[in-house]
């Protein structure tokens, strides 16, 4: 059993690196050959690249639970706090990348940004809510926070959907991501919304 859940977790932890390892290689490539991997605009391809995999491990973390049930994985429980605080790091990086290429660590420009420009304005709450969450995810702060814990990790539901609006606002085309990234958010919170009525019933 509990090799089975070192394998699982080893699995999900190698699946979250690999686009890391990914974009590395593809920076190195860039470096040795500019314009030979990241297209014309390497900075904003590797914002755009962060965010890509901010949304898409954000859904992961959040199809856990519904996972879990489908398959009666207990394994797959026990790697949701990674996969979450994973989530929360594609999000820092991502930020980290816009500070550096958009704005050149030009703190100053931030708080305008953040201030004039509405779509940042949602992102940053979005981090702001997986801050909390991943702050508090330790034993000591659930045990702190008793029944109030789970309250605060619902946050999730507030994340998620600030960081789709994000994205609506700021994508002018080629929406059929978003479109997958908003579906694969709506079925799970069908699934979940059913499974409350059924314990209710
Ligand atoms: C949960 C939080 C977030 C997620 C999931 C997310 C996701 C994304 C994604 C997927 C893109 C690429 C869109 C495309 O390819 O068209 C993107 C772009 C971008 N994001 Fe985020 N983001 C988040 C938070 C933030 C934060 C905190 C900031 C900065 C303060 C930010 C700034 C930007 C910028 C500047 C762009 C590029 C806009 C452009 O080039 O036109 N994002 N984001």
């Amino acid at each position: 059993m509990v090799a089975l859940n070192k394998f699982v977790k080893a699995i999900v932890f190698a699946c979250l690196v690999a686009p890391l390892c990914w974009l590395g290689w593809q920076i190195s490539l860039e470096l040795q050959q500019p314009g030979s991997a990241l297209g014309a605009d390497p900075g904003e391809a590797i914002v755009h690249y962060l965010g890509e995999w901010s949304i898409r491990i954000l859904l992961f973390a959040f199809s856990i639970t519904p996972l879990r049930r489908l398959l009666k994985s207990r394994e797959l429980a026990r790697t949701r706090r990674m996969v979450g605080l994973f989530a929360f790091s594609y999000v820092v990086m991502h930020l980290l990348a816009y500070l550096f290429f958009y704005l050149e660590f030009d703190w100053s420009g931030m708080w305008v940004e953040i201030l004039e420009r509405p779509y940042i304005t949602v992102g940053m709450s979005a981090l702001a809510c997986l801050l909390l969450m991943a702050v508090t995810s330790t034993r000591g702060w659930q045990r702190r926070l008793g029944r109030n814990w789970r309250l605060l990790h619902r946050l999730i539901y507030a994340a998620i959907t600030l960081a789709l609006i994000h994205l609506w606002w700021l994508t002018k085309d080629g929406f059929e991501d978003l479109v997958v990234y908003t579906l694969w958010f709506m079925v799970l919170l069908w699934f979940r919304w059913r499974s409350v009525s059924q314990q209710l019933h």
